[in-house]
């Protein structure tokens, strides 16, 4: 093509319309960071913070289906959170059961399909419980899909992934040479959910503490500098102004839109 060739057809590119552009993340990730410290700055003992946090969880998966996200993936509950005082691990625990015993009805009539993710075994048996009547309630539901990590370390999920398919390979059901970064996956806990398109940290800590260490690996990281109970759907909003501003390059070159 010569240069005028290219500048013609450059000039009639249609411009992208800004919705198209700039569109909503499909999958937003969060790391709820900050209750202890929310509730210390205010005299208040942890297990106010991490009340005040629910809130902020209701009010953000209300948000979230609003603006149009597919996947609202949040850290409930680490694998190394159990080395914490056996009080706020009680405590914690207390209020997972309350939030899928009062909010799963609303949950369910709001269309959000519940997934769990995480390591199942050893766990108490009316948590196994709750955690898989979210489940399976809410499995036809069709609108926002809310992925709990709970009791759940992204080096444990690869390594629970990596023993499945040493089983596999050495029961002669795959090859070594099947094994790829795409087969592995596949032995994740939710291997049909796309990666995150951005990984949000309140509370101002920037690290990723364990959390989907893999399917980070393209994500855009916004940390963000308020504690969890005092996320709502502005700080949403805030995030995806944020990562509209971000350039995707997955290693490649962007794309040449108009410019
Ligand atoms: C997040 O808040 C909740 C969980 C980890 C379960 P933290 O309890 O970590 O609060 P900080 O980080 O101590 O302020
Ligand atoms: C990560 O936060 C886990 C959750 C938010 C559930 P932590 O507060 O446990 O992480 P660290 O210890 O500060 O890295
Ligand atoms: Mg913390």
């Amino acid at each position: 093509m010569s240069d005028a060739a290219r500048s013609r057809s450059k000039a009639t590119l249609p411009l992208p319309a800004p919705s198209d552009r700039f569109d909503v993340p499909r999958h937003v990730a969060i790391i709820m960071d900050g209750n202890g410290r929310w509730a210390a700055a205010r005299g208040l003992p942890r297990v106010e913070g991490h009340r005040r946090g629910v809130e902020a969880l209701r009010r953000t998966v209300r948000a979230a289906a609003d603006l149009g996200i597919s996947v609202l993936t949040i850290f409930s509950f680490s694998s190394e959170n159990w080395s914490r005082p056996l009080a706020e691990i009680n405590d914690l625990l207390g209020l997972l059961r309350r939030f899928i015993r009062n909010d799963l009805a609303d949950l369910h009539r709001s269309n959000v399909r519940v997934r769990i993710i995480g390591e199942r075994d050893d766990l108490d048996r009316d948590i196994l419980l709750l955690l898989q009547e979210a489940e399976d309630l809410t499995r036809g539901n069709d609108g926002l899909t809310l992925v709990v990590a709970f009791n759940y370390g992204a080096r444990q999920e690869i390594a629970h992934a990596a023993r499945r398919v040493a089983i596999e390979v050495a029961q002669g059901r795959l090859a070594v040479d099947d094994v790829s970064a795409e087969l592995l996956a596949r032995y994740f806990h939710a291997p049909d959910i796309p990666d995150p398109d951005v990984i949000i940290r309140t509370s101002g800590e920037q690290r990723l503490s364990n959390f989907l260490l893999w399917q980070a690996a393209y994500s855009e990281l916004v940390f963000v500098p308020i504690n969890w109970p005092d996320f709502d759907r502005a700080a949403l909003e805030g995030v995806i102004a944020e990562y509209r501003r971000r350039e995707r390059r997955f290693g490649g070159l962007i794309a040449q839109t108009g410019s």
